[in-house]
Parts: structure tokens; sequence; C-alpha cells
């Protein structure tokens, strides 16, 4: 019987290599370097372990589960999730390659892009991805290895209709690789609309509790798989096997988190609509957004996330001074609600012309909408302006 991705989220240790022997409710941290190869036995197909950088059984039960909810055929944990998108190039790209990217993606993925520009000539095409013509442009122009967006996008919250750019990616030859951080499996599968790779940072909603920074990517073919394991070894990307046990902690309430978050947002997102002091909201599930319709089909679950525009810089700089409840921090996905200036912190790698481009301005304030109460947090944001 083929089970919904809550229940297979409930049952994590059944993903552990050697469940069967115990029925342990939650799986053993292997917290070591290494394995004596004297001591194992492959002759029942049982898999041989000799280093963790390679190969962990802990890790191992995370990467098992995000295959199967993902849909894929393999994954590799990674010690942030930055790190599985450097993963993710330094699978697809080599020196002199073309990569093509949506333009609105995460400051710290538009860094590392800079890095393999400078480093190592990699072309970058930046575009955007709601224009289908101008992508085939640059597919039909370029040798383009890899297309790269995120859907949500952080932090304009732009959705994407993936099967589109997916079928358009691999009619010319290219890869496609999605950044699932904001919607997360639970919500949608990338690899289900035709993409080769899903990646996402961990740190957000999959563990939901802000303790650890992780990520992962999940390959669509055992192939893909094969080679994102080779360059996880060779550039010591992988997870270490106390991370993992944190991350797990949070995954089985993923669900009934990600519904609150949703909740929660979309009732803050409509009060701030209302006041004088915001020019405009973007949100997902507004039906003021422009890809309302494609959110609601692509997506089950919307993230916390969204943006609104103050009317201007200082309004927006005293508001976040004076909230109590909102902290200023980056990242989002956490119990605790957060609010930033994406063009001082989480983006601050952009020109002010790069984040105009994307539709952010410097009087716009990103929300990552936590589990306090709702009303709580309405009235910390009545207060902050008063
Ligand atoms: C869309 C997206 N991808 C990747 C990352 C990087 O994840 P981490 O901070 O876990 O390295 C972030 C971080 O904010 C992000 O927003």
């Amino acid at each position: 019987m083929k089970q919904h991705i809550e229940t297979s989220l409930s049952h994590i240790a059944k993903f552990a290599p050697f469940a069967e022997q115990t029925g342990a409710s939650h799986f053993p941290i292997y917290n070591t370097g290494t394995f004596d190869l004297k001591k194992q036995d492959d002759s029942n197909g049982n898999k041989i372990y000799d280093y963790t950088r390679s190969d962990n059984p802990t890790r191992e039960m995370l990467e098992n589960l995000f295959t199967h909810v993902e849909n894929g055929a393999g994954c590799v944990c990674t010690h942030t999730g930055i790190a599985s998108v450097a993963l993710l190039f330094e699978t697809t790209l080599k020196a002199n390659s073309h990569i093509l990217v949506e333009a609105d993606c995460y400051g710290g993925t538009f860094r590392l892009l800079k890095i393999f520009k400078e480093k190592y000539n990699v072309t970058v095409h930046f575009a955007n991805f709601l224009h289908f013509d101008k992508m085939e442009e640059v597919l039909k122009n370029n040798p383009i290895d890899l297309v790269l967006c995120e859907s949500p996008t952080n932090p304009g919250l732009k959705i994407i209709d993936l099967e589109k750019v997916a079928n358009l990616s691999h009619k010319y030859n290219s890869l496609f690789a999605v950044d699932n951080s904001l919607a997360t499996f639970i919500s949608q599968r990338p690899l289900d609309f035709g993409a080769d790779f899903s990646l996402f940072s961990t740190t957000k909603y999959i563990s939901g509790h802000g303790a650890v920074v992780a990520g992962a990517i999940v390959a669509s073919t055992q192939e893909l798989s094969n080679q994102i394991h080779y360059y996880a070894n060779a550039n010591g990307r992988s997870q270490n096997p106390m991370d993992v046990y944190l991350i797990s902690l949070g995954i089985p309430t993923l669900k009934i988190r990600m519904k609150e978050h949703q909740e929660s947002s979309i009732f803050i997102a409509k009060f701030l609509e209302k006041q004088d002091y915001i020019t405009k909201v973007t949100h997902p599930a507004l039906e003021s957004h422009p890809q309302y319709l494609l959110a609601q089909k692509q997506m089950a679950y919307v993230p916390g996330l969204f943006c609104a525009d103050f009317t201007s810089v200082e309004l927006a700089e005293k508001f976040i001074e004076n909230t109590k409840i909102f902290g200023e921090k980056c990242s989002f996905g956490s119990p605790d609600s957060r609010i930033e200036i994406p063009a001082k912190i989480s983006h601050a790698t952009f020109s002010k012309e790069e984040l105009a481009a994307i539709g952010i301005a410097s009087s716009t304030v990103r929300f990552s909408i936590g589990l306090e109460n709702v009303e709580d947090l309405i009235e910390d944001i009545k207060q902050a302006l008063k």
C-alpha cells in the first residue's frame, strides 16, 4: 500500500539500516569516524561501511527517507544547505561550463555562482523563468549544462512552472535542478515534475527548530545519485551523524507545522495588505499574487514566508527596530517569527539594481511567520508602528 508522506515521516526509524533487527522507535547515532572491515560480512548483501565521510548508517537513514519522500533514486545529506548547492555545481559543472539560473535566487547561491565564474570561468546566465521565450533563447544559443531555480523563490516568492521548465531544459539536453527549501517535499516534489535534482536546506522547515544548519540533494536516477555520492566523498560535503539526529527530531511534525505556518502567514499578510504604510504584499496564497493559480496547482501548502514593501526605508527600519516578538534574523522555517530587510541581510550580495530587477526594494521586509499565537503577532506589528 502506497503510504502518504506524513506516515513515512512518523516512522522515520524504519528507514535506518538494521531497523528490522531492533524495532527501535528512534535510530542509533553512529558517532564514529571508521568501521572495522574485518567485522563486517557482505555475503548476505549487507553493505560494508569503512569511513563516515563516505557512508554512515545514521546519515543513510535520512538519505533513505529523503529519497523515498522525494521519489528519487538516491540522496546525499550535506553539512549545510549551501553545501548541497555547491555539491550540485561540483557534480554537474566543469571549467568553462554554462549555467542558466532564475535571477531571483538565494543570496548565498548568487555568491557561489560568482565564485564559480571567477575561479572556473563558468558563464552564468540569469533569466526570468516566467518568460519561456527568453529562457529558450538562452538554451538554444548556449551549451547549458544545468538549469537551476527555486520555487517559490527567495526573496521574491515567484512561482515557477516546474514541469514546463523541466521539459524546456531537457529539450536542450540540460539537467534541471530545483531548490525546494521553501516548499519542502510535504508540499511539492520537483522530481515528479521532471527535475533531475531536488535540493534543500534542512536548516529551515524540515528540521523546523532553528537548532542546526544542514542540507540535502536528491537525484532522480541511479547514475546521478552515484555522481553526487562520488563528489560528496571527494569534496567532503557529507553531514555528520549528530546533526542528522538533530535534523530528524523535527521531521515527524513537518506537515502540521507547515499547515500552521501557512495559516498564520496568510492571516498576517491579509492584515498588512490593508495597512496604509504598506504598498505591496507578495504572498503566493493571496489572490493578488501573479502566479496564484499555479501556486494552488503546484503546491499543497505555501511556506510561512512573504514580503511586504513599506512606504519608506525609514519606516521599514523603525518597524524592525520596534517589534518585540519578531526577531531581526535571517533564515526561516523556525518556530520563532523573523523579519529582515533582504537588501541588508540575506541578499546583501546583490546590488541595488539586481534586487530591483527581481522586484525587491530597500524598503522590502521579508517575514518568516513562526508558530506563535497569531493575535500576539498582530499586536506586535500594531505596537511597533504606533
Ligand atoms: C533557498 C535557499 N537555498 C539554500 C540556502 C542555504 O541553506 P543553509 O543556510 O542551510 O546553508 C538558503 C538559506 O537561506 C535558502 O534560502
